[in-house]
């Protein structure tokens, strides 16, 4: 008989098995669903931070049944993305996002030539985006050159990925670069990170923090705490520094202090009481970081926090139905809506609720390093 978890991940399979068609069909980068159809990203076209998403939940459940309709639903949405390399406009730092998880997925998991070259170049994009005053770059407005982003810490494991491919360490010591200064100047005393902090593009000094998708300045966005969760923990993984795992660890049980007694996430911790704001992507990345960060540092605590958010999740916010063409339920983007989404269904809470469903089932490729 299945454990919950392997069942989940069963069912899970086979929802997407069936509501991949219909994206397929319409030859479109699946953002959220909503009305049983899918609907793609509500800004920048397939440059929108989320693409690699659904190329990355189509690899996870390839590689954990290796049917080839994920193979080929996955190089689908793969070349999508590709094609955003000629027209740069709206790329950004969040290349880690997208690449990693599409051509850095397809080299792990096939040894596609093509598409470890893709995802050098991903790399390549990222590390142009070093400024040497001591940060890399999150957006391109004009009046964003000094602003850097706790998110930013998930997207560095394409550059120490690509030093570990190549031999060339400048994508790593930018990767350190921008991990020191996310320590020294995101981290606050209670544990909690800043969700953007604009610096200086002349001399790299702090200029303030500037409200984000959370509820105010100076509150804690949860997906922000998330990111910088498992970003600390992938940054101790690629690098073995103990000041990362430590500020993990950090980061980690200020989140777990803050998980609702139903498992689900507040979209922002500091936020009134009402009206209700959830953001089940939180709670969904948190479990991924926390999972990994119990196999790192050994302390099933974290597991057991992990394992309350899957529990969360399954019970009070998964739409088996095709009603939603994903799955997971009250995924919010940012707390003042912004135009995409709040309580629906969003691709990446599905991404990383299928990834957290890998690991505690063992089948999980490790699509972040
Ligand atoms: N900017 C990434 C996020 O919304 O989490």
């Amino acid at each position: 008989m299945l454990n919950p978890y392997e069942d989940a991940a069963r069912k899970a399979a086979e929802k997407f098995r069936r509501t991949a068609v219909p994206a397929a069909e319409k030859g479109i980068l699946p953002y959220k669903s909503e009305d049983g159809a899918w609907i793609p990203s509500p800004f920048d076209g397939n440059s929108w931070w989320t693409g690699g998403f659904w190329p990355g939940l189509m690899w996870q459940l390839y590689a954990a049944a290796a049917d080839p309709f994920f193979l080929e639903e996955a190089r689908r949405a793969e070349a999508l993305l590709t094609a955003e390399f000629r027209s740069f406009r709206y790329l950004n730092h969040d290349v880690g996002f997208m690449y990693l998880l599409s051509c850095g997925a397809d080299w792990k998991l096939t040894g596609d030539e093509q598409a470890r070259w893709d995802t050098l170049h991903a790399a390549s994009l990222l590390l142009g985006r070093l400024n040497p005053a001591g940060f890399i770059r999150a957006w391109n407005g004009e009046n964003q050159l000094g602003y850097a982003i706790i998110d930013c810490m998930m997207n560095l494991s394409l550059l120490f990925w690509a030093t570990r491919e190549t031999g060339d360490p400048r994508f790593a010591h930018a990767a350190r670069i921008h991990a020191d200064t996310t320590l020294r100047e995101f981290l606050r005393p209670d544990g909690s990170v800043s969700h953007i902090v604009e610096f200086d593009p002349e001399n790299g000094k702090r200029i303030r923090e500037l409200p984000g998708q959370g509820y105010a300045l100076g509150t804690s966005w949860s997906r922000g705490q998330a990111w910088g969760l498992y970003g600390f923990t992938l940054a101790w993984l690629n690098t073995e520094d103990p000041r990362y795992l430590e500020a993990a660890r950090r980061i980690a049980d200020y989140f777990i202090a803050h998980i609702r007694p139903d498992g689900l996430t507040d979209c922002d911790f500091l936020q009134p009481k009402a009206p209700e704001r959830l953001d089940n992507i939180a709670g969904a990345v948190a479990a991924c970081g926390l999972l990994e960060l119990s196999k790192a540092t050994g302390d099933d605590r974290f597991r057991m926090a992990a394992l309350r958010l899957v529990d969360g999740l399954l019970t009070h916010c998964c739409d088996w139905t095709d009603r939603h063409l994903g799955l997971l339920t009250h995924c919010t983007a940012s707390y003042h809506d912004d135009g995409a989404g709040r309580h629906t269904n969003i691709t990446y809470g599905d991404y990383f609720l299928v990834e957290a469903l890998a690991k505690i089932n063992g089948t999980d490729p490790m699509l972040w390093r």
